[in-house]
Order: structure tokens, then C-alpha cells, then sequence
């Protein structure tokens, strides 16, 4: 019981005040509006998104989160003009180009969360080579969900499931078992999600592994993120007290 807890990023020893964040998740919206107020185009405001990414990594480095999980194209964000899915799909490509091996040299782990399959097949050879040149590092996790939908995920790990059971495997349907098929698996669940752009909605992001998340929902539209606001965010996470369905910490013992 006490491992579990810990798993999800309870304080050691049960206490009220949360370690961490250890975990921390960041559906970065707001480039649009970025760009319409700056007047420029919507591809300026994606890339000022990606120097926000950056330096929101740097960010949580420096203030020991040890995972980031960054929200960059959703199984909606299809539905975009093809101008735009096409520069956005460009910006993955730039990352593996001009990113990764910086970040494998510093001991940083790359996942992408998504639907792998379709993707441009080039993309999803350089997913796939970015997954595994990084696998043994463990310095830093960074995931990218890109092509990714928490639906679609839970489908995609029930499929897998169910076809371990067709083939006559272990067909106990458990938490733990899904989980261990979600694209996240293995990686302890998000403690803090921040959304900026002044939305308060989840849009599809991590529907499982948020079940006992912090949100933070912020004004300022994603390129305009930096180091401040991941500090005042994980103080503000720090006067939280999480609960997990149990009682408030210091509630007296009365009935
Ligand atoms: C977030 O910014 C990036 C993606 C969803 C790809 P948006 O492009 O959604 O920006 P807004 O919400 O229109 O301002
Ligand atoms: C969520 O932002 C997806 C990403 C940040 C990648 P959207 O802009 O797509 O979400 P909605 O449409 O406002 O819900
Ligand atoms: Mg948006």
C-alpha cells in the first residue's frame, strides 16, 4: 500500500506536503493567439512554441523534476489546415535533428507517446531510432506526445490486452495490467499538469495517468512560458495538499 502510494508521488512517509513534483506534464497551448496578438504567422508562434519547450525542460532540470511530459500534437490537431499539420509534423522532424543528440549526450531519455503507426513513415523511423538510442539513459525522461490522445491510448492498450488473451496469455484484466500497456508505461504518473493559454480543460491529455494530478491552469499563452512561471507553478504545487480519496491530513481524529 505504501509503495503505491509513493509511486504516485505521495510526500516519504504519508505526510501532506508533496515531494516533488518529480513528474511534471504541460499541455502547451496558446501559440495561435501568440501569434495573432504579435501579427505574425501562425508557424511563428508554433516555432516560439518550440524555444518555450526548451526552456521549459532547462527549467525543470534545474528545479530537480526529473520527467517532462510536453503535449505538442493531438489525434484532433488532424483536423488543422494541411499547412499547418505539415509545419507542426516538421518541427518533430527538427527536434530529432537538432535536439536529440544534445539531450542523449546529457543522459536524457526520449519518448514519443502516440500512435507511432500513423505517422509519415521518416517520422516514425526517427521515433523509433530516438526510443531506442535513449532507452538506457536515466538521468531525465522526456516524453513528447505527439499523435497522441488519451483515448486512443486506452484503446490501444485494452487491443493489446485483449490480443495477449486471444493468444492465450495471462488474460487478468487489472490496473496494473493496463497500465503496463499504456505508452507510458513503466514511468510513474504526471504529479503536476500545467496548461497555459487560459483554457481549463484536459483536451485529451493523459486521461489515465492524471487521475490524481495537480492542475495548474495559467493565463500566459505557451511562448511566453519560462523559468519564472515553472517556479511559481511548483510552489504553488508545494501549498497543495494531496489526498487520493483519503482524509484531510490534519483533520482532527473526531468522527
Ligand atoms: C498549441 O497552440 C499547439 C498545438 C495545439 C499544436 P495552438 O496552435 O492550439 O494555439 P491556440 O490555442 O490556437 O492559440
Ligand atoms: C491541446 O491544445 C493539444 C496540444 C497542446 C498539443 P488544442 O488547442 O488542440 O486543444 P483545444 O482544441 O483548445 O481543446
Ligand atoms: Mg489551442
Amino acid at each position: 500500500m505504501l509503495a503505491a502510494k509513493k509511486d504516485r508521488g505521495e510526500a516519504p512517509g504519508g505526510g501532506d506536503t508533496p515531494a516533488g513534483p518529480r513528474h511534471v506534464a504541460i499541455i502547451m497551448d496558446g501559440n495561435g493567439r501568440w501569434a495573432e496578438r504579435k501579427g505574425v504567422s501562425r508557424l511563428e508562434g508554433h516555432r516560439a512554441g518550440v524555444e518555450a519547450a526548451r526552456r521549459a525542460v532547462r527549467a525543470a532540470r534545474d528545479c530537480g523534476v526529473t520527467i517532462v511530459t510536453l503535449y505538442s500534437f493531438s489525434t484532433e490537431n488532424w483536423s488543422r489546415p494541411d499547412w499547418e499539420v505539415r509545419h507542426l509534423l516538421g518541427l518533430l522532424r527538427r527536434f530529432f535533428r537538432e535536439d536529440l543528440m544534445e539531450l542523449a549526450g546529457e543522459g536524457v531519455r526520449v519518448r514519443i507517446l502516440g500512435d507511432h503507426e500513423s505517422l509519415p513513415p521518416d517520422l516514425k523511423k526517427l521515433v523509433e531510432e530516438a526510443e531506442d538510442s535513449t532507452a538506457g539513459n536515466t538521468a531525465f525522461t522526456l516524453q513528447i506526445a505527439f499523435n497522441y490522445g488519451g483515448r486512443d491510448e486506452i484503446v490501444r492498450a485494452a487491443a493489446s490486452l485483449a490480443r495477449k488473451a486471444a493468444a492465450g496469455g495471462d488474460a487478468k484484466v487489472t490496473e496494473e495490467a493496463l497500465a503496463a500497456e499504456l505508452d507510458t508505461a513503466g514511468v510513474p504518473d504526471p504529479d503536476l499538469v500545467i496548461r497555459t493559454s487560459g483554457e481549463q480543460r484536459i483536451s485529451n491529455f493523459l486521461l489515465w495517468q492524471a487521475a490524481y494530478s495537480e492542475f495548474i491552469f495559467l493565463d500566459l499563452l505557451w511562448p511566453d512560458f519560462g523559468k519564472r512561471e515553472l517556479e511559481e507553478a511548483i510552489a504553488e504545487f508545494h501549498r497543495r495538499e494531496r489526498r487520493y480519496g483519503g482524509r484531510k491530513a490534519k483533520a482532527a481524529s473526531a468522527p
